[in-house]
């Protein structure tokens, strides 16, 4: 929950003044409080997230209004300041109606895009709890940025999924992986709606005045902001109890019809694949299971959202789907509980999926890494664009491009037959360990891969990740290419 920001403290220091007044009182007077930075720096986005303080809490609690898309509600974020603080600022679209600071009326001001800056009504001090209250309302699937909203309205709902950015639209944050934070979802919708999100379920859906009933769910775990997820409309959901004990929630939308079968056959293979992948990246890391089948007019993706991946309908178009299901969950190791420092080592997220997949396959006696490993290589003529694309740093406009995701894999084998399978099927728990709940670089992964399998790494880091181009093989490989 703690983060250095770029903006951090340029408060006096004291014990360490050497000037004096004349009064014979040491003056290091206070430096004024300065505004939060209106971003982390991020390489590729830097103004995601903000600089001064860091949340430990989100309580989210709305109502929505699948007929119109009306989103309305309130959220108190627990934070503490890491500098003292004239003002600070949260990401965020929705119409803002008040702001409070511990207990004080605060004022604010939209900034660029997604900024929400607010002046801090009392003095802020480093090291201060800070109870920020926000109440708001708006049509999320309306509020466009660049002409586009991460916020989808369905027929029956709305779903808030998305990556790197999909907080905006129905919750004030300190938007980017950096700073991670527990939250709580409740939200009152008209009586026979179902909500979805992360995590437990602390109570049952209870029933309000107007026909409505709340939906709570509780994240009891560290977690980036776009791993947070509402699905919200008609949907079937099943509970079960994972091999390891913890709680197994998967919802399938009403709305797949000839698709549900596969959304099913796929998704509630869930707790088995969360189990065989515990086998190879360490103990899983998070507080419940499960899968959510959006319905046939929402996103065309799928993101790892923590505890319980969101599927978009096009996975089960071809039948049932065991390799989505692996790559989702194995983001919850990898981008979920060890989440990039920054964006561009989004490799460590799509690589390690993709990889997972090629496990899986391996497994299940469908062909083994190295033969996919050929497959794509041989995929991929020398003179294709896919090879431009630096998987270790493929640029803001790319980090889902398909070289992340197969070139991110072919690396991950180049590095796994450097080291040899007894070395790397060490590397990675070692990793997931290292960094659980916290965050991660592509030069960290390297300095352990090295240090578990006393190689140097270098040559296979940058002729993998970090150079375009299709890399040669050689020998017996070349030959099999
Ligand atoms: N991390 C997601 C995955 O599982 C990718 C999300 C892509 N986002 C999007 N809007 N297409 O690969
Ligand atoms: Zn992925």
């Amino acid at each position: 929950l703690t983060v250095t920001t770029a903006g951090t403290a340029v408060t006096g220091t004291p014990g360490q003044a050497t000037a004096r007044s004349g009064w014979g009182r040491p003056t290091h007077a206070p430096a004024a409080p300065t505004p939060g930075s209106p971003g982390l720096g991020d390489s590729y986005f830097p103004d995601y997230g903000n600089g001064g303080y860091d949340v430990d809490h989100y309580d989210i609690r709305l109502r929505y209004e699948p007929a119109t898309d009306q989103l309305s509600g309130t959220t108190t974020i627990l934070a503490r300041a890491t500098q003292d603080l004239s003002r600070f600022n949260l990401d965020f679209l929705l119409g803002v109606e008040s702001v409070r600071v511990n207990g004080w009326s605060a004022t604010f001001a939209r900034e660029g895009v997604h900024e929400l800056a607010i002046n801090a009504p009392r003095p802020i001090v480093k090291g201060q709890s800070l109870t920020i209250v926000v109440k708001y309302a708006g049509v999320p699937s309306t509020t466009r940025v660049n002409g586009y909203s991460s916020w989808t309205r369905t027929a029956d709902g709305g779903l808030a999924v998305n990556e790197p950015e999909s907080a905006w639209w129905w919750y004030p944050s300190n938007d980017h992986p950096l700073d991670k934070a527990n939250w709580d979802v409740s939200v009152s919708v008209p009586a026979g709606v179902e909500v979805i999100s992360n995590g437990v379920q602390p109570r049952p859906p209870l029933a309000e005045a107007g026909n409505r009933v709340r939906w709570s769910w509780r994240s009891t775990s560290p977690g980036a902001t776009y791993e947070s997820f509402l699905a919200i409309g008609q949907y079937d959901i099943v509970t079960d109890t994972a091999p390891n004990g913890q709680p197994v929630v998967n919802a399938y939308s009403t709305t797949l019809g000839p698709l549900a079968p596969a959304a099913r056959a796929s998704i509630e293979r869930t707790a088995e694949i969360v189990e065989w992948e515990s086998t190879i990246f360490g103990p899983y890391p998070f507080e419940a299971q499960g899968g959510v089948a959006g319905p046939v007019d929402g996103i065309g993706f799928a993101l790892e959202t923590q505890t319980r991946p969101v599927y978009g309908p096009g996975f089960w178009r071809r039948g049932s789907n065991t390799y989505v299901i692996v790559h989702e969950n194995a983001h919850q190791w990898f981008g979920a509980s060890v989440s990039v420092a920054d964006w561009r080592h989004i490799w460590l997220n799509e690589g390690f999926a993709s990889y997972a997949e090629w496990l899986w396959s391996e497994e299940q006696g469908e062909g083994t890494a190295q033969e996919l490993f050929d497959f794509t290589y041989a995929t991929y003529p020398a003179d294709d664009d896919f090879w431009q694309v630096q998987p270790g740093d493929p640029g803001a406009n790319d980090i889902f491009d398909g070289a992340v995701y197969d070139r991110g894999a072919m690396a991950l084998h180049q590095i796994r037959l450097a080291v040899g399978d007894d070395a790397f099927f060490r590397i990675l728990p070692q990793w997931t360990a290292a960094h659980r709940h916290g965050n991660g670089t592509v030069e960290q992964f390297q300095a352990l891969a090295e240090q578990v399998s006393g190689q140097d790494l270098d040559a296979v880091f940058a002729t993998w990740l970090f150079t375009r181009g299709r890399p040669e093989l050689s020998g017996e490989a070349a030959a099999r290419a």
